[in-house]
Protein backbone atom coordinates (compact mmCIF):
# COMPACT_ATOMS: atom_id res chain seq x y z
CA UNK A 1 0.00 0.00 0.00
CA UNK A 2 1.01 3.60 -0.98
CA UNK A 3 1.85 5.97 2.01
CA UNK A 4 -0.92 8.52 0.18
CA UNK A 5 -3.49 5.65 -0.33
CA UNK A 6 -2.62 4.06 3.48
CA UNK A 7 -3.38 7.96 4.24
CA UNK A 8 -6.39 8.09 2.56
CA UNK A 9 -7.71 5.06 3.93
CA UNK A 10 -6.94 6.33 7.34
CA UNK A 11 -9.14 9.65 6.74
CA UNK A 12 -12.28 7.68 5.07
CA UNK A 13 -12.51 5.46 7.76
CA UNK A 14 -12.13 8.26 10.54
CA UNK A 15 -15.36 9.67 8.54
CA UNK A 16 -17.14 6.17 8.36
CA UNK A 17 -16.49 6.21 12.74
CA UNK A 18 -17.87 9.65 12.71
CA UNK A 19 -20.97 9.25 10.33
CA UNK A 20 -21.78 5.57 12.92
CA UNK A 21 -21.25 7.78 15.81
CA UNK A 22 -23.78 10.35 14.40
CA UNK A 23 -26.09 7.62 13.53
CA UNK A 24 -25.94 6.71 16.96
CA UNK A 25 -26.75 9.61 18.31
CA UNK A 26 -29.84 10.59 15.50
CA UNK A 27 -31.30 7.11 16.45
CA UNK A 28 -31.46 7.41 20.31
CA UNK A 29 -32.55 10.75 19.94
CA UNK A 30 -35.19 9.84 17.54
CA UNK A 31 -36.06 6.46 19.45
CA UNK A 32 -36.70 8.23 22.40
CA UNK A 33 -38.87 11.82 21.37
CA UNK A 34 -41.47 10.07 18.64
CA UNK A 35 -44.88 9.75 19.58
CA UNK A 36 -48.11 8.80 18.29
CA UNK A 37 -49.78 5.62 17.44
CA UNK A 38 -47.24 4.92 14.34
CA UNK A 39 -44.38 5.28 16.57
CA UNK A 40 -44.04 2.35 18.37
CA UNK A 41 -42.44 0.13 15.84
CA UNK A 42 -40.17 2.73 14.54
CA UNK A 43 -38.88 3.28 17.80
CA UNK A 44 -38.21 0.20 18.36
CA UNK A 45 -36.05 -0.47 14.97
CA UNK A 46 -34.24 2.52 15.78
CA UNK A 47 -33.40 1.47 19.39
CA UNK A 48 -32.24 -2.16 18.27
CA UNK A 49 -29.80 -0.69 15.68
CA UNK A 50 -28.06 1.67 17.76
CA UNK A 51 -25.94 -1.40 19.34
CA UNK A 52 -25.21 -2.21 15.92
CA UNK A 53 -24.40 1.16 14.80
CA UNK A 54 -22.39 1.30 17.98
CA UNK A 55 -20.48 -1.94 16.78
CA UNK A 56 -19.64 -0.98 13.47
CA UNK A 57 -17.74 2.28 15.20
CA UNK A 58 -15.84 0.22 17.39
CA UNK A 59 -14.91 -2.13 14.78
CA UNK A 60 -13.72 0.74 12.31
CA UNK A 61 -12.39 2.08 15.61
CA UNK A 62 -10.18 -0.85 15.96
CA UNK A 63 -9.46 -1.12 12.31
CA UNK A 64 -7.92 2.51 12.17
CA UNK A 65 -5.41 1.61 15.38
CA UNK A 66 -4.40 -1.35 13.55
CA UNK A 67 -3.19 1.02 10.84
CA UNK A 68 -1.49 3.33 12.86
CA UNK A 69 -4.25 5.70 13.35
CA UNK A 70 -6.48 6.93 16.28
CA UNK A 71 -10.11 7.19 15.94
CA UNK A 72 -11.34 10.98 16.75
CA UNK A 73 -12.53 12.06 19.75
CA UNK A 74 -15.92 14.49 20.79
CA UNK A 75 -13.67 17.54 19.49
CA UNK A 76 -12.86 16.39 16.17
CA UNK A 77 -16.33 14.61 15.06
CA UNK A 78 -17.87 16.77 12.45
CA UNK A 79 -21.71 15.96 12.46
CA UNK A 80 -23.37 16.93 9.16
CA UNK A 81 -26.80 14.47 8.90
CA UNK A 82 -28.78 17.43 8.36
CA UNK A 83 -31.72 15.11 7.08
CA UNK A 84 -31.61 13.05 10.29
CA UNK A 85 -32.47 15.18 13.04
CA UNK A 86 -35.80 15.03 15.83
CA UNK A 87 -38.75 16.50 13.81
CA UNK A 88 -40.22 19.81 15.42
CA UNK A 89 -43.33 17.58 15.24
CA UNK A 90 -42.37 14.36 16.71
CA UNK A 91 -45.64 12.78 15.56
CA UNK A 92 -43.30 13.08 12.17
CA UNK A 93 -42.67 9.43 11.67
CA UNK A 94 -42.52 9.96 8.03
CA UNK A 95 -39.97 12.64 8.14
CA UNK A 96 -37.71 10.52 10.37
CA UNK A 97 -38.24 7.12 8.10
CA UNK A 98 -36.76 9.47 5.02
CA UNK A 99 -33.83 10.94 7.48
CA UNK A 100 -32.98 6.80 8.05
CA UNK A 101 -33.00 6.32 4.75
CA UNK A 102 -30.74 9.09 3.62
CA UNK A 103 -28.65 8.71 6.61
CA UNK A 104 -28.15 4.57 5.73
CA UNK A 105 -27.72 5.67 1.64
CA UNK A 106 -25.31 7.81 2.31
CA UNK A 107 -23.34 4.93 4.46
CA UNK A 108 -23.71 2.64 1.39
CA UNK A 109 -21.95 5.51 -0.75
CA UNK A 110 -19.37 5.73 1.83
CA UNK A 111 -18.75 2.00 2.09
CA UNK A 112 -19.27 1.68 -1.44
CA UNK A 113 -16.12 4.35 -1.93
CA UNK A 114 -14.06 2.65 0.98
CA UNK A 115 -14.20 -0.91 -0.57
CA UNK A 116 -13.03 0.62 -4.46
CA UNK A 117 -10.44 2.59 -2.49
CA UNK A 118 -8.71 -0.79 -0.84
CA UNK A 119 -9.13 -2.54 -4.24
CA UNK A 120 -5.58 -4.36 -4.60
CA UNK A 121 -4.25 -2.41 -1.53
CA UNK A 122 -6.05 -3.30 1.75
CA UNK A 123 -8.00 -6.60 2.24
CA UNK A 124 -8.67 -6.61 5.57
CA UNK A 125 -10.12 -2.99 5.04
CA UNK A 126 -12.10 -4.04 2.22
CA UNK A 127 -13.88 -7.22 3.88
CA UNK A 128 -14.58 -4.86 6.84
CA UNK A 129 -16.54 -2.58 4.77
CA UNK A 130 -17.78 -5.39 2.83
CA UNK A 131 -19.52 -6.37 6.36
CA UNK A 132 -20.84 -2.81 7.48
CA UNK A 133 -22.07 -2.35 3.82
CA UNK A 134 -24.30 -5.66 4.37
CA UNK A 135 -25.17 -4.22 7.28
CA UNK A 136 -26.51 -0.70 5.69
CA UNK A 137 -28.11 -2.52 2.95
CA UNK A 138 -30.14 -4.56 5.21
CA UNK A 139 -30.81 -1.49 7.47
CA UNK A 140 -32.34 0.10 4.25
CA UNK A 141 -34.31 -1.96 3.36
CA UNK A 142 -36.06 -2.49 6.64
CA UNK A 143 -37.05 1.08 6.40
CA UNK A 144 -37.55 1.41 3.12
CA UNK A 145 -40.37 -1.07 3.57
CA UNK A 146 -41.77 1.12 6.50
CA UNK A 147 -41.94 4.16 4.09
CA UNK A 148 -44.09 2.09 2.07
CA UNK A 149 -46.06 0.91 4.87
CA UNK A 150 -46.86 4.32 6.45
CA UNK A 151 -46.30 6.32 3.28
CA UNK A 152 -50.12 4.44 2.31
CA UNK A 153 -51.83 5.07 5.84
CA UNK A 154 -50.73 8.37 4.99
CA UNK A 155 -52.33 8.54 1.54
CA UNK A 156 -55.19 6.96 2.64
CA UNK A 157 -55.97 9.22 5.36
CA UNK A 158 -55.75 12.30 3.03
CA UNK A 159 -58.07 10.68 0.47
CA UNK A 160 -60.17 10.04 3.53
CA UNK A 161 -60.11 13.59 4.29
CA UNK A 162 -60.52 15.30 0.84
CA UNK A 163 -64.07 16.06 -0.41
CA UNK A 164 -66.21 13.59 -2.57
CA UNK A 165 -66.06 16.45 -5.23
CA UNK A 166 -62.48 16.59 -5.38
CA UNK A 167 -62.40 13.07 -5.48
CA UNK A 168 -64.84 13.04 -8.09
CA UNK A 169 -62.82 15.25 -10.19
CA UNK A 170 -59.72 13.24 -9.64
CA UNK A 171 -61.17 10.14 -10.99
CA UNK A 172 -62.53 11.80 -13.51
CA UNK A 173 -58.86 13.56 -14.85
CA UNK A 174 -57.78 9.72 -14.58
CA UNK A 175 -60.75 8.19 -16.95
CA UNK A 176 -59.78 11.19 -19.43
CA UNK A 177 -55.85 10.20 -19.41
CA UNK A 178 -56.64 6.63 -19.68
CA UNK A 179 -58.75 7.19 -23.00
FE1 LIG B 1 -23.56 1.51 10.51
FE1 LIG C 1 -27.26 1.35 9.50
Amino acid sequence: MSPRNGQSILSALRRAYMMEFETVANYLACSIALDGIHAEPIKKALSADIAGELGHATQLGNRIKQLGGSPPGSLDLAFGQRALQVPSDTTDILAVIRGVIVAEEDAIAHYNRLIRMCDGTDYVTQDLCITLLADEESHLIEFQGFLKDLGGLVRESGRARSSPRGGARKTARAGRRRR
